[in-house]
């Protein structure tokens, strides 16, 4: 079984469900990248993360909000200054917010404050971050792409499927969360498209639906269990799957 050995790796919402399972398990794995960068919003709610980073020297915190020019350009400039001459191999996109907004209930507002975070968020990190990305695809001589080259991973969800959408619709119509989805679904098949010149592997995957505060106790996956799936897939991924919809156990998903 292929095993993650990308050396240098940001995952953005870090502090809690998902993000913070991804750099638990990545700090623990067999093969622990030198550097992973968590980051947070707040650091009041970043203990755990805090916790984390105090027992495991490869964890650095670092403050992100994606919703923000200024913050994503001063997280860049500090993973620049701590890499060095190093690039950086693989961005998560992970943050997110969802909302449960309804056709009667949905405004401008909340359409607006989740593209914001799901969409214009993993956009931006990611071209911000593409100068770190370009060195490490320019300096590993590895054949083809990879996450442990240089890669954008996009978690996004089924519910952005819009083959899908009038299968899953009625449980939870939630407009401005499956909007936000099939939007950054398309950012990465662009992405996908733009950086295949510069041997950067760009993937979206559906992380299942997961226990966490936004899955809900219902939710039939643990965090583990999505996550040590999401890592082995993510430990699999060739050429063959940029600009590709996987799920958590990298099962193609319909666009
Ligand atoms: N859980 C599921 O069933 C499920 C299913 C499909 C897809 N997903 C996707 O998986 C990803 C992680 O979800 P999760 O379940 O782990 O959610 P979660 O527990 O609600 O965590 C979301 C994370 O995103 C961070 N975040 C929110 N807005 C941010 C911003 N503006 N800048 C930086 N960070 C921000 C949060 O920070 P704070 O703690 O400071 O708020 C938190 O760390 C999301 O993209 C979500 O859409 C989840």
């Amino acid at each position: 079984m292929a095993v993650l050995k990308a050396e240098t790796v940001l995952v953005t919402g870090a502090n809690r469900g998902i993000g913070l399972e991804l750099v638990k398990q990545l700090s623990n794995s067999e093969c622990p990248p030198a550097h992973i960068f968590a980051t947070y919003l707040y650091s009041n709610s970043a203990q755990e993360l805090q916790k984390l980073a105090d027992e495991q020297s490869v964890v650095k915190m670092l403050e992100l909000d994606v919703t923000d020019s200024a913050s994503i350009q001063k997280a860049v400039e500090t993973v620049e200054a701590s890499l060095g001459t190093t690039g950086l191999n693989l961005v998560i996109n992970n943050a997110g917010i969802n909302s449960d907004a309804t056709l009667e209930t949905l405004t401008a507002d909340n359409l607006m404050a989740v593209y914001r975070t799901n969409v214009v968020g993993p956009l931006l990190v990611s071209k911000a971050f593409l100068p770190c990305l370009k060195k490490a695809a320019h300096a590993l001589h590895l054949e083809g792409m990879s996450c442990n080259k240089a890669a954008i991973v996009n978690i996004t969800s089924i519910v952005g499927s819009i083959k899908l959408g009038q299968k899953n619709f009625s449980r939870a119509p939630m407009y401005p969360y499956r909007l936000s989805k099939a939007a950054l679904n398309m950012a990465t098949v662009c992405l996908s498209e733009d950086l295949k010149q510069n041997q950067i592997l760009c993937t979206a995957i559906h992380p299942g639906w997961v226990q966490t505060d936004m899955g809900g106790n219902e939710a039939p996956l643990s965090v583990a269990d999505s996550v040590s799936s999401i890592l082995r897939v993510l430990a699999s991924l060739s050429q063959s799957e940029t600009g590709k919809f996987l799920d958590w156990e990298g099962k193609e998903i319909d666009w």
